[in-house]
């Protein structure tokens, strides 16, 4: 069988172009922190209010004892809540997000925090925030009518400041 020599040549551009997303797939995974979420954690979204982890009084920062800390947040139409928040800077930080009705979207821009929330499940995003400032917290799934007004706000300070700031109660404790 004879193959025409612009066939092969497109061939090798189509292969070589199939091989650098490869690479740019592998070296975000290893080097950018950038992962498929892959936590797979049932809750019912229809009793979120009743539930240990995500009643209205255990949304918002949780300090560990290690420095770490955990954020737990809910998605429902058109916000995301608690409203507030600020976090530190150069911290571990662990994002926990459910939805109460459809699936949404959160994205903190330049950031690795980026997921989708489907109603039913946890998804869990971890991350470093390197820099401080005003953090738009925005919904990237179309959740209906209101969906580009879903969006909120993240302050990220200082790790002093942010101490100075909890010992007040000011970062929105669950
Ligand atoms: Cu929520 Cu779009």
């Amino acid at each position: 069988m004879h193959i025409h020599q612009l066939e092969k040549q497109w061939a090798a551009i189509a292969l070589m172009i199939a091989g650098l997303f490869v690479v740019v797939i592998l070296s975000s995974a290893l080097f950018h922190g950038i992962h498929a979420p892959s936590n797979v954690e049932a809750i019912d979204s229809a009793k979120l209010h009743l539930s240990a982890e995500f009643a209205e009084d255990k949304l918002g920062v949780q300090e560990h004892p290690d420095g770490s800390i955990t954020v737990r947040m809910v998605a429902g139409r058109y916000g995301f809540y608690p409203k507030d928040l600020v976090l530190p800077s150069e911290t571990n930080i662990t994002f926990r997000w459910v939805s109460l009705d459809v699936i949404h979207g959160v994205h903190i821009p330049m950031t690795n925090m980026s997921t989708m929330i489907v109603p039913g499940y946890v998804a869990q995003v971890k991350t470093l925030l390197h820099h401080t400032g005003d953090y738009p917290l925005l919904c990237n799934e179309y959740c209906g009518m209101g969906h580009a007004h879903m969006w909120s706000n993240i302050k990220v300070v200082g790790k002093a400041q942010w101490e100075a700031l909890n010992k007040q109660g000011g970062v929105n404790h669950g």
